[in-house]
């Protein structure tokens, strides 16, 4: 079987009903990963997990190391990257404590790393990126999804932006303006660095709240929380029917 990973954001630091059998610390030539990599079973079926903000949740989306955390999983064997992602959701369909599979994306991070090959050590690598997420990891995901009876969209535009604020209302409308569906601020370079590791990499994005200006008033943290809560109960039903398909 090929080896899968998740990668838990916002709301799902832990995995209810993964078994750990075993921890690892790893050092890598990029530095430290957010957390422990857990290795275990879920579901009766091998997977590794890792908190992308750590655990405790203590690392803003501007300050982990995503080279660290790919390069982790890569050493430890990891071929299919599944990324649950909190995020905001922009266009009609995307109502909180909904879940959406993104087929594309934008990128709207600045001073981050995107890369592993940036020194005289690598030839100059321009990794293709058409289609930013797995195909066959997303095909797998919404046939979970059917099985799981869980709707979902199948489709969307990630926009990720730097944070660790959230966005304004102007800026939510240009992100409309250039297609996006949802807003998170993790996805990249995370998708990128896996796609130079050769590894097939899907976004679970999980809508938290309406983005800025998509409803009355200001996002408060009380809101997320609560959508979350709803939100990460289906995912993990979803990554239950994912394991077993
Ligand atoms: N914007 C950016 N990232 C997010 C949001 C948001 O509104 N909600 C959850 N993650």
């Amino acid at each position: 079987m090929t080896k899968l990973a998740f990668i838990g954001g916002t709301g799902l630091t832990q995995l209810s009903g993964f078994n750990i059998s075993r921890r690892e610390t790893l050092k890598t030539p990029y530095g430290n990963p957010s957390a422990e990599f857990l290795i275990g079973e879920f579901n009766g079926h091998p997977v590794i997990f890792l908190a992308r903000h750590g655990n405790p949740h203590t690392l803003a989306p501007h300050k982990i190391n995503y080279r660290a955390n790919i390069w982790g999983l890569k050493q430890l064997g990891v071929e299919d990257i599944v990324a649950v992602a909190a995020v905001g959701g922009i266009t009609e369909a995307m109502v909180p404590a909904h879940i959406a599979f993104p087929d594309q994306l934008i990128d709207y991070t600045y001073n981050r790393i995107q890369t592993f090959f940036e020194d005289e050590n690598y030839p100059v690598t321009h990794i293709d990126f058409t289609f930013p997420y797995s195909p066959s990891l997303r095909n797998a995901l919404i046939g979970a999804a059917a099985q799981a009876g869980i709707a979902i969209s199948p489709q969307a535009t990630y926009g990720c932006t730097q944070g660790p604020r959230l966005e304004t209302i102007a800026e939510i409308a240009r992100m409309e303006r250039d297609g996006c569906d949802v807003v998170g601020m993790t996805g990249m370079p995370e998708a990128a660095l896996a796609r130079e590791l050769g590894m097939n990499y899907a976004s679970v994005s999980v809508i938290a709240n309406w983005a800025a200006g998509k409803s009355a008033g200001e996002i408060t943290m009380a809101e997320i929380e609560q959508n979350l809560h709803l939100g990460m109960a289906n995912t993990a039903q979803l990554l239950q029917a994912f394991i077993a398909g």
